[in-house]
């Protein structure tokens, strides 16, 4: 079980009670009358996010009262409860009643104690939570340790986490669950044809890469994912900002992303032939970088004039999708930090993702829905199509205008996937810039649990 979690033996727990504005005066009803003064004497009126330890007579804590979302509001955050671990004393709690989505609730406790305590360990043991009744824990467990994986790779300073760290971090899950794993490294990438990831990552004296791991039966559908694993965005020669710059550690976030989905779905034994896919690079500034104007021929044949070095994820993301393309996966999904254009579109919590196939979009919005992790379906608007391109080579990887600029990458990649029976397309932030419940300031697992519970209601588990 995730360390967030423990069984009560001794029935000792202490019991969280939810309320809303209007439900606190019935629940208050229910305390001791020293605790309903003590509550009143506090002004604890049950606003969502209100939290209050009230004590027993001997002056122990006793019972925590915590407020949610009236069940008429517009909007309830299912994840509210996830401000908990980071409001309660170290100790055990149990859930005394039932917040607007029980199994939300729990994982929101679970992704709210997540702590990046990889430099720094001196934070207090957390406060724990007695698995409630009728959860299925084991699912809660694999949700929130996909989280925290992705959480921790994002998080991790550039001078720790370059593609040579990626790939150890990857090796590492493939061979937890005996899948295979290979890897294209350096000068070798150009003799196996992927010019586009080696001209991104060839001004690092880290060496670019391509990850590639498969697991389960070559007889179940074929299910491939690839993640943008740019493991720091200087932006290259077109050198971003240093305010652009600051938080490009987490630009290898849908490759981080792409190994937390990987892990849920080989931990739930989905019935899916997967395949993985992680251009890892790192886009420096040195004399050697890929210039303005530059054009290389691509994996698929297309040449590609360089409009802006800063628009290098979908340029090692060409080459890996051209690759996955090539063996017609049944379904193909890609997650990058691509674009600053879809958070000035739809901000940090909500990326937006693309597909032609109208069922699969269906299905992703309803269990983006379902999961409490958003999603929003933008078009793959053909029209904008002609803005690629080049007067010099088939393409070019930045339109000049400043319009529609996470649609234009979509219509991009698009290019590079021709024989795939369907494509899902998702551009993430990767990052909470300031903390919200469950969601702690910082690396974001974003879009790997509604596509997990995707796979797992088409594929089954074996
Ligand atoms: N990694 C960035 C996208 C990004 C920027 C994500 C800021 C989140 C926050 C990506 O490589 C990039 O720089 N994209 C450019 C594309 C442009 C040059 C066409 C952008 O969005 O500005
Ligand atoms: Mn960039
Ligand atoms: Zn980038």
């Amino acid at each position: 079980m995730h360390p967030a979690f423990q069984s009560s033996i001794a029935d000792d727990a202490i019991p969280i009670t939810f309320a809303s504005k209007s439900t606190w005066e019935t629940v208050s009803a229910t305390l001791p009358a020293t605790a309903r003064q003590f509550a009143a004497a506090n002004a604890f009126t049950a606003k969502p996010g209100q939290y209050l330890a009230l004590p027993s007579d001997a002056g122990s804590l006793a019972h925590v009262v915590f407020g949610i979302e009236d069940t008429a509001s517009d909007w309830r955050d299912p994840f509210r409860p996830g401000q908990l671990p980071g409001l309660l004393p170290a100790g055990l709690y149990h859930f005394a009643n039932a917040p607007h989505d029980l199994r939300l609730a729990t994982l929101a406790f679970a992704l709210g104690s997540y702590r990046f305590s990889r430099y720094r360990t001196s934070d207090a043991p957390g406060a724990k939570l007695v698995p409630p009744e009728d959860v299925d824990m084991a699912e809660i467990t694999r949700m929130a340790e996909a989280a925290t994986l992705a959480r921790d790779l994002i998080n991790t300073p550039a001078n720790d986490m370059g593609p040579d760290e990626l790939e150890q971090a990857a090796r590492q899950l493939a061979s937890a669950f005996g899948a295979s794993f290979t890897s294209i490294v350096g000068g070798e990438l150009l003799e196996q044809n992927f010019p586009l990831i080696h001209a991104v990552g060839m001004a690092s004296s880290r060496a670019p890469r391509l990850i590639d791991i498969g697991w389960g039966n070559v007889a179940h559908p074929k299910v491939t994912l690839v993640g943008k694993g740019v493991c720091f965005d200087t932006g290259g020669l077109d050198l971003k900002p240093s305010s652009g710059m600051l938080i490009m550690k987490k630009d290898m976030g849908g490759a981080a992303n792409v190994l937390a989905l990987a892990q849920m779905i080989m931990s739930a034994k989905l019935k899916v032939r997967l395949r993985v896919l992680i251009p890892a690079v790192e886009n420096s500034v040195a004399g050697n970088a890929f210039r303005p104007l530059d054009i290389f021929p691509s994996r698929k044949g297309l040449n590609v004039e360089i409009g802006n070095t800063d628009a290098e994820g979908r340029l090692v993301l060409a080459d890996a999708l051209a690759l996955a393309d090539e063996d017609t996966p049944d379904l193909l999904i890609d997650l990058g930090t691509l674009t600053g254009a879809a958070r000035v579109a739809l901000g940090p919590d909500l990326p937006p993702f693309y597909t032609n196939d109208d069922a699969l979009a269906s299905d992703v919005a309803r269990h983006a829905q379902a999961e409490n992790d958003p999603l929003w379906r933008l078009p793959l608007w053909k029209p904008y199509d002609s803005w690629l391109d080049s007067k010099t080579a088939n393409l070019n990887n930045a339109p000049g205008g400043a319009f529609a600029g996470s649609i234009t990458c979509a219509l991009f990649l698009k290019r590079f996937v021709e024989h795939a029976k369907s494509w899902l397309h998702v551009d993430i932030y990767g990052w909470t810039p300031s903390a919200k419940p469950a969601r702690p300031e910082g690396g974001e697992c974003q879009a790997a649990r509604a596509i997990y519970k995707l796979l797992s209601e088409r594929y089954g588990r074996s």
